[in-house]
């Protein structure tokens, strides 16, 4: 039987994952979105563009109608607003923790035994929110951040080297936001670390670079944020997890004192498969990462006490 996954928000992240996913033809898609008409467009127009793109995975878009994300294997949850320019992802935290909650809760009672894959900002708070409203085991509700940050560094990296991007390897831990840790001494091309190819300076401009990759594109778009890039990362963690690939990729991972970081959702490199978040791999780190991931964590920490409070 062909696997199942529901993408819940079908603006252009929703749509160009739901859209992916078809057409890598991993499993029928269902996208689902509270507006009318667009879902069941995108659909119809991504299920169209099949004998094209030459895959046979069933397109279904629909409003508001939980029940046909039944037995989904993996749902993917994109609602919410993304920023505009000016904005930071924290300034997303009160609408779309609303956003989240009820259609975690619709979600998760709709596929009980899916896997969550969070994609909305601001992302670590998000997952908060979707791991308490499920109530899945942490295993079962994962962000989306590391392998976009990752994504956007091993572009820069290859570009400045002029290597193929698919040589580089490369690490961002931390929270997605501004404290966000590229891992540069862990980042390799060919198997070499980037440290011996490229020079600290541009190395840390490229870091930068990395940091405020989000940004860059909201600065150049004006009306939100990335959208190909996003929906990339969440459905290379989907391939991971229908194809218990075992594949380590960065993700936001609720950690219990690994990286001595406790009941919080925070980047670190982590092996997906069938199961989710099969092991947490704590890579050892030297004190400057160590401290740098420690202040991630705790920008982390402070949104989801605001969440609190909000909640109040
Ligand atoms: C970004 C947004 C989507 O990093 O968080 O582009």
């Amino acid at each position: 039987m062909r696997k199942k996954v529901t993408v819940i928000g079908a603006g252009n992240v929703g749509a160009t994952a739901a859209m992916r996913v078809a057409e890598k033809e991993l499993a029928d898609v269902v996208l689902l979105d509270v507006l009318e008409g667009v879902p069941a467009g995108k659909a119809l127009d991504i299920a169209e563009a099949a004998p094209i793109e030459k895959h046979d995975c069933k397109v279904l878009g629909c409003t508001n109608r939980y029940e046909e994300a039944k037995d989904s294997d993996v749902i993917i949850i994109t609602a919410g607003i993304p920023r505009k320019p000016g904005m930071s992802r924290d300034d997303l935290l009160a609408t779309n923790m609303g956003i989240m909650k009820s259609v975690v809760k619709e979600a998760a009672a709709a596929a009980p035994g899916s896997i969550l894959i969070i994609v909305s900002n601001p992302l670590d708070a998000m997952c908060h929110v979707a791991l308490e409203t499920s109530g899945f085991p942490k295993q079962r509700v994962i962000g989306m951040a590391g392998v976009l940050d990752s994504a956007r560094f091993r572009a820069f990296i290859a570009a400045e080297l002029d290597v193929s991007v698919e040589n580089v390897h490369a690490f961002v831990l931390g929270g997605h936001g501004d404290t966000m840790v590229p891992i540069s001494r862990y980042s390799t091309v060919a198997g070499i670390p980037v440290t011996e190819l490229i020079s600290p300076d541009r190395l840390a401009a490229i870091e930068k670079r990395t940091r405020e990759g989000g940004a860059e594109i909201v600065g150049l778009l004006k009306t939100g944020s990335a959208y190909y890039a996003p929906a990339s990362g969440a459905v290379e963690m989907t391939e991971a997890i229908l194809k218990d690939k075992k594949k380590i990729l960065p993700c936001a991972a609720y950690l219990q004192g690994e990286y001595g970081i406790k009941d919080l959702f925070v980047g670190v490199p982590v092996k997906l498969g069938a199961h989710g978040v099969e092991e947490i791999i704590e890579i050892k780190l030297n004190e400057e990462e160590q401290k740098a991931l420690q202040s991630s964590a705790l920008a982390v920490r402070n949104l989801v006490d605001d969440m609190k409070r909000l909640s109040k």
